[in-house]
């Protein structure tokens, strides 16, 4: 029995220029290198330039994974971009991407589940390649949270950064075994009832403004690992694999504590984790496909390899995907 899956044909990434260290974060308000450090593994995170908008970031990462991939803008007939901090309330970021590849035939919207927005998109893009209404997709997760960051809030300003990651999808033909490349299982969640420990306090509707990043963090820390090992295991069930079956676990950077408890949980061997949030800190919806990036890139992740993603953010969201590199 022959079925359509969504094969990864590249994958591209792209960081703002300028760096911001935790040096630099601890001269301007009450923190350490040493505290960001051993919470959360963050090193320093990129911050977009005056003017650089998200729609840039997207656009750049989304150049580096069509050269990757090895494919000509024109053969995109559907982009899924994901993020919390579009250029414009509307119209959709994604659109203002696909305008800046040339492209302007196909669809293009954007998506919206905070860290979980990449799970969210490849899922998405997956079904509607499964279905048939499109050949090949770009996905990409892009953001600029130094712009809704209360910079004297200590508590959330030292965790998150700028950035954008992107992979190119195509719907192949494949023999519907846990063998096949591409896609092979994706889980979705969320929860509404928690959706005051993380959010924005502004938007549209109802303040007029674009507001800040609030979270009660060690909330967010008490449910995350919980939420995102259910979800992996949904996804080993679904397919009849077992963690001993992975050879690489990218999950959203956020915090490397909850990466290596959720690994130890599902008993992942720590030389499969793949890390990234040392460099670029949470960059939320970008920060999967960044990681992917460099996994690629340093040659960790090649065809073939069983490629296991989460991730849990705003909402709650938190989602799993399963996928055959
Ligand atoms: O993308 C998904 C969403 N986000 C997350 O996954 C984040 C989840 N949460 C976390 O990663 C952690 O809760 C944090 C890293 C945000 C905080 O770590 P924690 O171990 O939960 O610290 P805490 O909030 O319990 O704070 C411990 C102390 C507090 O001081 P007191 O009350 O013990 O005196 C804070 O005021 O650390 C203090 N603190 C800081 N100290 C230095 C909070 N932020 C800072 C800071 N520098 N930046």
């Amino acid at each position: 029995m022959t079925v359509l899956r969504s094969v990864v044909l590249g994958c591209g990434s792209y960081l703002p220029e300028r760096i911001l260290t935790n040096a630099e974060l601890a001269r301007r308000i009450d923190t350490s290198d040493e505290w960001i450090v051993q919470r959360t593994g963050i090193r320093q995170r990129h911050i977009a330039a005056d003017g650089e908008f998200t729609s840039h970031l997207a656009i750049n990462a989304a150049r580096a994974a069509l050269a990757h991939a090895g494919v000509d803008a024109q053969s995109i007939d559907l982009i899924v971009l994901a993020t919390s901090t579009p250029d414009n309330t509307f119209p959709a970021t994604a659109v203002a991407v696909q305008n800046g590849l040339g492209i302007h035939h196909g669809a293009a919207f954007d998506l919206q589940a905070v860290c979980s927005g990449f799970v969210f998109a490849l899922a998405t893009a997956d079904n509607f390649l499964r279905g048939g209404a499109f050949k090949r997709a770009l996905v990409i997760g892009a953001e600029t949270f130094s712009r809704i960051l209360d910079w004297n809030d200590r508590g959330t300003c030292v965790l998150f950064g700028d950035g954008a990651g992107a992979v190119v999808l195509e719907a192949q033909t494949q023999s519907g075994k846990s063998s096949d490349r591409g896609v092979l299982t994706s889980h979705l969640r969320s929860d509404g009832r928690h959706k005051s420990k993380l959010y924005v306090d502004g938007g549209p509707s109802s303040t007029q403004t674009v507001g800040h990043l609030r979270m009660e963090g060690r909330e967010v820390f008490k449910h995350a690992v919980g939420m995102i090992t259910d979800v992996i295991v949904d996804a080993f069930d679904a397919t009849g694999t077992t963690a001993e079956d992975i050879d690489w676990f990218v999950p959203h950077q956020a915090n490397k504590r909850i990466i290596d408890a959720s690994a130890h949980k599902l008993h992942i061997a720590p030389q499969k984790v793949v890390l990234t949030v040392d460099r670029h800190g949470n960059t939320s919806a970008a920060s999967i496909p960044l990681a992917l990036g460099v996994a690629v890139a340093d040659g960790r992740i090649k065809q073939g390899d069983l490629v296991l993603l989460e991730a849990m953010g705003g909402g709650f969201t938190w989602g799993s995907a399963l996928v055959r590199w």
